[in-house]
């Protein structure tokens, strides 16, 4: 884990996270339509209907939590839990944007649930669990607060080869700066890359039923620009490595990653290819 606690882990990822809501905020509308389907496989996979009691785990802005309150009505309810206030911020509004009274956010570390046991009918989540310092005591925490039958459907990232859009940043900061060679276990956005990584933590936890799935998609930018200045804006992690660099270092990583993105050029716009990984399990009855 790079010499750092749990609670060192979790107290950067509350300032990181925090630090970047205002560009969340920005490219909201973007990515809520680049994504939306990640929302709607999601709450498949959770089996959400009318009527439930759904918590989504580091919902930021509210992804898939707006879907998943839509989905389970006036008579369901929402809870969204997240670590930094100032995303929640953001899903706050947009909730009440949208009417959405069944929803609550409140501040919380997934890997100590805040909520009696057997509390939740379903569990959601979208790319936070591999951000997590101990992503197994989070399984066990999921298994503690779903009812018995209930299910939990998580979105994490699949390995950066496949992800050119996130991998290739790195790839230039690397070629600007010696990095670290990075440790597989600590947390990080392909922490939980690998099949069956995330899949046997919910096993070892106790839910049965795990289904673990390489979901392929794109996403598109108007142009190279567009792309970068959204990843320097949203992407709390390249952020962190950008920091640590001189002003001209920081040139030199913009052209790389200009000069990279423009390979994925298709017809006037910039198309990744993009994977995720996508989780489920079910609590026994
Ligand atoms: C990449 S954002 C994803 C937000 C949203 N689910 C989405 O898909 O748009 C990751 C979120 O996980 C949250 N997070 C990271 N570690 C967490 C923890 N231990 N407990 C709760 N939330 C956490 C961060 O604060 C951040 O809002």
């Amino acid at each position: 884990m790079m010499g750092q606690t749990p609670e060192q882990v979790i107290d950067s990822q509350r300032q990181d996270w925090n630090r970047v809501a205002g560009g969340w905020e920005k490219w909201d509308r973007f990515f809520d339509e680049q994504m939306a389907f990640l929302n709607h496989r999601l709450v498949a996979d959770a089996r959400l209907r009318s009527g439930m009691r759904v918590l989504d785990l580091g919902s930021g802005t509210g992804y898939p939590a707006l879907l998943g309150a839509h989905t389970v009505g006036p008579s369901g309810s929402m809870t969204g839990l997240d670590l930094a206030e100032q995303m929640l911020a953001v899903a706050r509004r947009k909730a009440t944007a949208l009417n959405l009274a069944n929803t609550t956010f409140r501040t919380g570390d997934v890997s100590a649930l805040p909520f009696e046991a057997n509390s939740f009918d379903a569990v959601t989540s979208r790319f936070c669990l591999m951000f997590l310092p101990e992503v197994q005591k989070a399984a066990t925490e999921i298994m503690r607060v779903l009812k018995p039958g209930g299910w939990v459907a998580a979105a994490v990232w699949s390995s950066p080869d496949k992800n050119p859009s996130i991998g290739l940043s790195m790839e230039a900061i690397k070629k600007v700066v010696e990095l670290p060679q990075p440790d597989p276990t600590a947390p990080g956005i392909f922490r939980l890359a690998k099949p069956g990584d995330l899949a046997s933590m919910l096993q070892q936890a106790g839910l049965v039923d795990v289904t673990d799935q390489e979901f392929l998609a794109e996403w598109s930018y108007a142009s190279a620009e567009e792309y970068y200045t959204s990843l320097m804006e949203i992407a709390a992690p390249v952020q962190n490595l950008m920091a640590k660099l001189l002003d001209a270092q920081k040139q030199e990583v913009k052209r790389l990653i200009l000069q990279a993105s423009s390979q994925f050029r298709r017809s006037d716009r910039i198309t990744f290819p993009l994977a995720v990984r996508m989780v489920a399990a079910r609590k026994p009855l």
